[in-house]
């Protein structure tokens, strides 16, 4: 699964009067030339069902995944175009039989290289291997703080406590650990208890990432929408967990868009510093960003990546400021947040390019967060959880 990308910051802190408190600055600049870092989605095979997995609807199936060679020759152009960072992903990347090598050549290769795991195919012997191989970096998806929750939600029996066994082998190998903890309606009252197990395990770094609504999310919202009351709790929570553990681990927050004042810089700002590349090889501007529809991607497989950063007509339909409407193209933060997300902005809105209605300036601004509000009040609890065919109904 990739929700917790590290380039999805969260929404721009702002004070009442749109003032800039911080981030931004001069480093904001729409200078893209190089891109930083890159979320190589090995595959869309994952043992688990997340019902807000942010992966398409209509998964790639293993027959169309790029091969060993494919991804070999990618890892290299990689590095001659700049790039610093590659997390390997999915779907889930542990199913993938090449994915030392894979990390192996990303070490050879001069990439910081982080495993973004589910955790639960993992054994210890497979996990030093892929230390031995030069990975740098373990993050971890937990979906509760307990095997109840966790293991309903991720749609995986006894997945919660292989993924506290994979945590404790992550740190035993002396890789850093980040906990994901993707959180919404349903799990949010475990949120003290998954920070603190996130204390506990010794990760470095936890992701407090509410749910983002496009793919299986949008299909969900229903399920997952978190109240007005429990984002204030959510907030709450973690300014006090931040004061109590500073100096011991770092806590990145996201709050769910819907409630947001100002939207988030999505991935830096489209095609400026991120990209994804997909299973079947189709290079991405963000993770999600198959959900709009009427963007065609090009891939690997008939392009070089140095081609496709420059030239690929989806990357450039949204770079920079010149495609923005009003009131994005008047606003004195364009160059901050970019005018938000444009998934979100396809999702709520039908047009990509539109306003992300994230930001209050948006005239949907109000409607969304009326529905946000109608819909974690609804009596819809169960998932539709993430499968090849399209979902799966909890409890069918
Ligand atoms: Fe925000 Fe795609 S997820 S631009």
């Amino acid at each position: 699964m990739t929700e917790g990308f590290p380039s999805q910051e969260g929404n721009v802190p702002l004070d009442d009067d749109f003032q800039l408190v911080n981030k931004a600055g001069d480093a904001q600049r729409h200078d893209y030339g190089i891109p930083l870092a890159v979320l190589a989605e090995l595959t869309h095979r994952c043992p688990l069902q997340c019902p807000y997995c942010s992966n398409p609807l209509e998964l790639e199936s293993a027959s169309n995944e790029l091969g060993t060679a494919d991804w070999l020759r990618v890892i290299e152009e990689l590095a001659e175009i700049g790039v610093l960072q590659i997390h390997f992903s999915g779907g889930e990347p542990t199913v993938r039989k090449d994915l030392v090598q894979l990390v192996a050549k990303a070490t050879e290769s001069g990439l910081y290289s982080n495993l973004i795991t589910s955790a639960v195919m993992l054994d210890r012997a497979k996990l030093a291997a892929l230390a031995e191989a030069g990975l740098k970096h373990v993050q971890i998806s937990f979906q509760g703080a307990e095997a109840g929750v966790a293991d309903r939600v991720g749609g995986f029996r006894n997945g919660h406590a292989k993924k506290l066994a994979v945590a404790g082998w992550t740190r035993e190998l002396d890789l850093p650990l980040t906990v994901n903890a993707v959180m919404h309606r349903q799990n949010l009252h475990q949120l003290p208890e998954i920070i603190e197990m996130a204390y506990t395990l010794g990760a470095a770094r936890i992701e407090v990432a509410n749910v983002q609504y496009y793919g299986w999310a949008l299909k969900n919202r229903q399920s997952l929408m978190p109240s007005p009351d429990q984002v204030d709790e959510c907030v709450r929570v973690v300014e006090a967990a931040r004061a109590r553990l500073e100096g011991q681990m770092e806590i990145d927050f996201v709050i769910p868009d819907y409630y947001a004042l100002r939207p988030k810089q999505c991935m830096g700002g489209w095609g400026r510093q991120f990209f994804n590349i997909s299973p079947a090889g189709k290079v991405l501007p963000c993770h999600a960003a198959e959900t709009i529809t009427d963007l065609r991607f090009d891939s690997v497989r008939d392009h070089s990546l140095a081609w496709i950063w420059e030239n690929s007509p989806a990357f450039n339909a949204y770079r920079g400021t010149d495609w923005m409407p009003d009131p994005c193209k008047s606003c004195k933060f364009k160059e901050v947040d970019f005018g938000g997300c444009r998934c979100q902005a396809y999702a709520l809105t039908g047009n990509a390019g539109n306003t992300d209605p994230a930001c209050a300036k948006s005239p949907l601004h109000a409607d969304v967060f009326a529905i946000a509000e109608a819909e974690s009040l609804a009596d819809q609890n169960r998932f539709i959880y993430r499968n090849f065919s399209g979902g799966l109904e909890e409890g069918k």
